[in-house]
């Protein structure tokens, strides 16, 4: 049998509609802050993410897909949006444009959308996986982090998901050079306890050691020296206030100072929400600072900071009842032929009705001209889940009548014609 392909799935009724109810409420939630939409192409100049996320990440050395197009341009599909966002701000100097930036030049975007990433899929963790997320372009001062932990912590909310939130800073260039000579000296010392790539990352890029999940390097770098303690004056204050807002909030958070993000952009800022009910993939959104991004990518130095959400892991974790969110449906029939041509007006003048009142209903029409038993198509009903049904019979068309069955209660009324769409109205909303 032809198989979707592995680490990827199809997404149907009815766990769509919770996919629908957490991407609404996200939109919702990030307009409310004035962000707006930004959609990016899912396929990018594999150089943008090698630049952006790191050449010695695990995302860019194991699980980017790359592909060679017919003029043999090398590409790969997105593994994340943060990079494609900074070269979309740079190319379209979105830093003018006055549906997403307020001046003085802070740009608010949101998006959704599928990313990539060749890993060994499991629970919560997929190779098409889906992102929702906002970029706050163009502030360095602490309120910029402040406001994105307010999003989430509003969106989380609202899709009844609880979390724990880990902060942390990975500090500036200043702080980091200090730290980054201290680790290199702790770990040079037990150099035999580190895996093959670690010794090659800490010649290269020796941060990224903190990143390995083999268990030998993580338990000898279980005591390895913490860039918390070598924070500059500057980079303590910012994380002062942040951690002051939560305090004051009341969110349920907790400095963790070996809190280690998969990408290399992070200045200052890193955060994680985390879920008791995911198992090991427990990471529902994460984000941070990066200030040097637009800069690295040639634009003007633009402070930055931002965060993902995996809605695969948001829809595993939220609390929401998807039968609650499914719009009110009608299912309107015909149970004599030659009542087909008035069930058909019925469901043009509802539709029409809908469009001009802005209503949300779910209005089916049985198709099939062949009439089915009332019987039939109260089980066809039930089993579909409706809420209401419409049927139409001879007896009906004659008196211009329109008959209403209530599923849930079981009641069943008769419409005028006349005044059937208010009534109906009147009913279910
Ligand atoms: P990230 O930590 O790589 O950050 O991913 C953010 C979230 O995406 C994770 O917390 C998780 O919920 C979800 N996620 C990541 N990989 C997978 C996967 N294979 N399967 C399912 N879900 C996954 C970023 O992507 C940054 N761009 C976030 C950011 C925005 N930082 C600043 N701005």
């Amino acid at each position: 049998m032809l198989q979707a392909p592995r680490g990827t799935k199809d997404i149907y009724s009815p766990e769509i509609i919770k996919w629908q109810h957490i991407e609404n409420k996200f939109k919702e939630c990030a307009e409310l802050y004035g962000y707006s939409e930004i959609r990016t192409p899912i396929f990018e100049d594999v150089n943008i993410f090698k630049r952006a996320v790191g050449e010695t990440t695990d995302i860019v050395q194991k699980e980017m897909y790359v592909f060679k197009d017919k003029k043999d341009r090398t590409f790969a599909l997105r593994p994340e949006n943060t990079a494609s966002i900074v070269r979309s701000y740079i190319q379209n100097k979105l830093v003018d444009n006055q549906y997403s930036t307020l001046p003085g030049g802070i740009t608010r975007l949101f998006y959704i959308g599928p990313m990539f990433r060749y890993e060994r899929p499991q629970s919560g963790r997929s190779r098409q996986f889906h992102q929702l997320g906002v970029e706050l372009i163009g502030l360095d001062e602490p309120q910029a982090d402040i406001e994105m932990i307010s999003l989430i912590k509003d969106f989380f909310c609202s899709i009844k998901v609880y979390y724990q939130l880990e902060l942390s800073s990975v500090g500036c260039e200043l702080c980091r050079d200090k730290y980054r000579d201290e680790l290199i000296n702790y770990a040079t010392k037990g150099k035999d306890s580190l895996c093959e790539l670690c010794s090659e990352r800490l010649k290269k890029n020796p941060l990224r050691i903190l990143d390995c999940k083999v268990n030998g390097c993580k338990d000898f770098l279980n005591s390895s020296p913490e860039i918390i303690d070598y924070l500059c004056d500057k980079c303590r204050y910012h994380l002062d206030v942040v951690k002051s807002y939560v305090e004051k909030r009341k969110i349920n958070f907790k400095i963790n100072p070996r809190l280690v993000r998969g990408l290399d952009y992070y200045t200052r800022t890193v955060f994680e929400f985390k879920s008791d009910r995911l198992g090991s993939q427990d990471a529902l959104a994460a984000g941070g600072r990066y200030n040097n991004l637009i800069e690295q990518f040639k634009g003007e130095p633009t402070p930055s900071v931002g965060f993902a959400a995996g809605i695969e892991r948001l829809v595993l974790a939220s609390q929401i009842n998807e039968e609650i969110q499914s719009r009110i449906s009608i299912y309107i029939s015909h149970i004599d032929e030659e009542c087909f041509e008035y069930v058909c007006d019925l469901s043009e003048e509802l539709r029409q009705s809908c469009i001009k009142k802005g209503l949300a209903l779910r209005v089916v029409q049985e198709i099939r001209k062949e009439p089915l038993k009332i019987s039939r198509i109260l089980s066809v009903a039930s089993k579909y889940k409706f809420h209401f049904v419409i049927f139409i019979g001879t007896k009906e068309m004659k008196d211009n009548k329109v008959s209403v069955k209530n599923l849930s209660s079981g009641e069943q009324i008769n419409l005028d014609r006349a005044i059937w769409i208010d009534k109906l109205i009147e009913i279910i909303v």
